[in-house]
């Protein structure tokens, strides 16, 4: 009468391993989300990160979330092209933290990124006040990336 006690041994011995394995790609998945945010160098990784989803890998406006909104996402290679040829740094810098737009207009469709830099700077410093120099690099690592997008 071995074979039928063998059963649930195997049955609990499956699900403890597919319990370990939840475990263990959680805990990695996790590790993942820490580097990407800890990552502030690359604006690069930032960009697939937070903004491709709507302005599309290559910054063309078209990511898979662009449809839903009821403004289009801006063609991000266009940015020098609208500005008579010249990069429009200082003006970007206003856009993408967005906090001074929000006060003086209200709504926008494109998230403020400098109150969302804030908060996980805040985060990182264990919900001590965000260092402002910590979102202003990312907003600027951001933009040099942008650059590299620009065509005529
Ligand atoms: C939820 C979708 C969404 C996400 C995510 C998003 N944007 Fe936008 N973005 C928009 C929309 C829509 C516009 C058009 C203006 C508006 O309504 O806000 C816009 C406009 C812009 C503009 C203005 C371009 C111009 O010429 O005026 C810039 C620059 C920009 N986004 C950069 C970014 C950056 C950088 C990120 C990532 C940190 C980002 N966006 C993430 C939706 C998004």
């Amino acid at each position: 009468m071995a074979f039928p006690r063998v059963i649930p041994l195997l049955i609990g011995a499956m699900i403890l391993a597919a319990g370990l394995l939840i475990v263990l790609s959680s805990k990695s998945f996790g590790q993942e989300q820490e580097e990407s945010q800890g990552a502030g160098g690359s604006g690069e990784h930032a960009f697939r990160l937070y903004c491709s989803n709507c302005h599309g890998d290559g910054g063309r406006g078209d990511g898979p979330m662009a449809f839903g909104l009821s403004v289009p996402p801006a063609d991000l290679t266009k940015l020098s092209a609208r500005n008579g040829g010249v990069f429009p740094r200082e003006r970007l810098q206003g856009i993408i933290d967005g906090r001074e737009f929000v006060k003086n207009h209200g709504d926008r469709e494109m998230p403020v990124w400098g109150k969302w830099f804030k908060m996980e700077a805040e985060e990182d410093l264990g919900g001590a006040e965000g260092d402002e120099g910590t979102v202003q690099r990312r907003i600027a690592d951001l933009i040099d990336f942008l650059e590299t997008l620009q065509s005529p």
